[in-house]
Parts: structure tokens; sequence; C-alpha cells
């Protein structure tokens, strides 16, 4: 009796000991420990042993369950172990392997020009205000007092979506929309995107941005123009920089006034950047025209103001050195990742 069980131990152990992977053991082990298993079937039924072998019967019975759940156990923590080491070796870092270094994001050049702009202005008391580029002819003409023939309202220099809604040309269209919702004093820059049907070349674009600039209040002089101008002029290209206001037409301003700054790259001398002329064009400005002050319901009596426009693209490319305004609006990262 003692050889036999003994000798299922042993097979038992061996089917055990068989088993390379935890898939494998557990196979084995229901077809060991199992109900319909190896130790079911070749233990001695106890019902079936003579009461006086009982203990005996018992005991050895006993040994060999423990014996084979104590391999059972045994074999699986060595699986286990195996297993472990394999992901361990599969899912390793190799930590000496280079990095790779992420490309971070940069701001457009007109964007950094803009915001440039823009913190001069906020730093002056300023606030910036936004409009929409799908424009009423209203806003974009009639209350900008920019009469019926004037050249920029035919069809062949706008993007006119109906009879009466375009594309706006300039984001002095900002302006009246900001009068119309506040009362003075007004204190507004409004950085914009703006459409014109002009044939694309190096210093032509359908799509360019503009900043616009307007100030309203009681006794406001064409000296706080220029005062207000200087200071930006020269924060944005140097304390050195002199600026020179000539007499332009904007129907929306009177008087008007082309303003230029000394070149910031010869100082004045005459170079190719300045056209050998000096001097830089860099905005359109002016008085508001009363009448545009009384098309929003102000009192052009009591209300003075200035406004002034300027072109980003022009900005950057003096700023930059850029010669082709396309280069703005192609993506192209050798391009762009100069700035
Ligand atoms: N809107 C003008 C343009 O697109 C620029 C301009 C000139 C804006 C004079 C103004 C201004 O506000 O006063 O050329």
């Amino acid at each position: 009796m003692e050889e036999e069980l003994k000798q299922v131990q042993a097979e038992a152990l061996m089917r055990i000991q068989g088993a390379s992977t935890l898939a494998e053991l557990e196979q084995v082990r229901q077809a060991v420990l199992g109900r319909k298993g190896l130790l079911a079937q070749k233990l001695p039924n106890m019902r079936e042993v003579p009461p006086e072998q009982r203990p005996v019967v018992g005991r050895l019975r006993n040994e060999v369950q423990r014996a084979v759940q104590a391999a059972f156990a045994a074999r699986r923590a060595e699986l286990e172990e195996v297993e472990r080491r394999r992901k361990l070796e599969v899912e390793r870092l190799d930590v000496t392997l280079p990095g790779r270094i992420p490309l971070p994001g940069r701001k457009h050049p007109l964007t950094q020009v803009r915001d440039e702009i823009v913190d001069i202005f906020v730093g002056m008391g300023f606030t910036v205000v936004e409009g929409p580029e799908v424009e009423l002819e209203y806003y974009n003409f009639i209350a900008l007092n920019i009469p019926p023939d004037h050249p920029a309202r035919d069809d062949h220099d706008s993007f006119f979506i109906t009879d009466h809604i375009l594309l706006r040309t300039e984001t002095s269209a900002v302006q009246i929309r900001t009068m119309e919702t506040q009362e003075p004093p007004v204190r507004i820059i409004a950085p914009g995107r703006v459409y014109r049907r002009d044939a694309v070349d190096a210093t032509h674009s359908h799509t360019f941005h503009q900043v616009e600039g307007l100030l309203v209040d009681e006794h406001i002089s064409f000296g706080d123009l220029k005062g207000v101008l200087q200071v930006f002029a020269q924060k944005m290209f140097g304390q050195d920089v002199r600026m020179r206001f000539r007499p332009d037409y904007f129907p929306f301003t009177e008087p008007s006034a082309e303003a230029s700054i000394s070149c910031f790259s010869c100082g004045g001398g005459g170079c190719p950047l300045c056209k050998f002329t000096g001097w830089i064009e860099i905005l359109g400005s002016g008085m508001v025209h009363p009448q545009v002050l009384e098309n929003v319901g102000y009192d052009s009596e009591r209300y003075t103001g200035f406004a002034f426009g300027m072109g980003l693209e022009r900005l950057a490319m003096l700023k930059y050195g850029i010669t082709d305004i396309r280069l703005f609006f192609e993506n192209d990262l050798r391009f762009l990742q100069q700035f």
C-alpha cells in the first residue's frame, strides 16, 4: 500500500515538475488535484479501507496530498519568477538611448510683431478690441466717410460677398463698431486680418493684417497723436528713432498724415532699406473726421480724436529684413524657425 502511494506521489511530482509554463501548470493541477484527477483516482477511498488500517492509510494519504500540494506551490512560485524575469527582459528600458527632443512651437513672426505692438499700446492705456472679418458695407465704408465712388469700393478691389457685405478691407471698420457701443473716452487698438483683391507679388497679398488705433476724448489734439505715435515708434524701433509727419488723405480723418520714422538701418543717411531717402513710412493717421464722430452719435463739437492704422506685414518685413510678403503665409518651417 505504502509503495503504491509513493508511486502516485512520484508520478504527480514528475508531472508538476514537467510543467514549463503557468498555463501548463494549471492543466497539470486539474489533471492531478482535480475532482477526477490522478489523486482522486489513485488514492484509496477511506470508506473502502478496513477500519483497523485507517489510521495508517489516512496518514500516508495526507502525506501524499501535502507533498503534492507543496510541490505544486513551489513549482508555481518558480514559474512565476521565470515569467517575471521574461517580462522584465522584454519590457526593459534602455536608459542609454538618446532622448527624443520635443520641437517646441513658437509664435509666427506676425504674431510676435502684433504682440509687441499691442503691448506698447496697452502700456499707454489702450484696450484691445476686435471686429468681424466679414463686414457690412456700412462699417467698412459708409460710416467711415468713404464715398461711393472711392476706388476701394470697386468690386475689383474688394471681396464682396453680397451687395452690402464684404471681407473687410481695413480694420478701420472696428472704429465705428467700438464708438457705436461706448461713450468717450475711447482708447482702443484693433489688430486683425483684412482682405483686398490685390494680385499677389513680393509686396502684395490678398490677405494681410493691420493694427488700428483710435483715441477720442475732450481736448484731443494733433499733438497727442504725435506724442503717442512717437512713443510707439521709439519703443518699437529704438530710442533714437525720429518721426516725420506729412500730409496725406484718408476719408475718415482730417487732417490726415502719413507717418515715417528715420531709417533705423542707416540712421537717416540713406541706404537700400529706406530707398536712400532716410525715411521709412510706417503708418497712416489723422484726426478723426467730425462727420465720422457724428455718424456714431458723438458730439463733434465736444469730442475730438485721432486714429491710425498700420500694416503688420510691412512692419515685420522692415523689422526682420524680409523681402517677400508671401513667406508669411507659406508655413515653410525653414522660414518660421528663424524667429
Ligand atoms: N485704413 C487705412 C488703410 O487701410 C489706414 C489708416 C489710415 C487707418 C489713417 C486710420 C487712419 O485709422 O487714421 O490704408
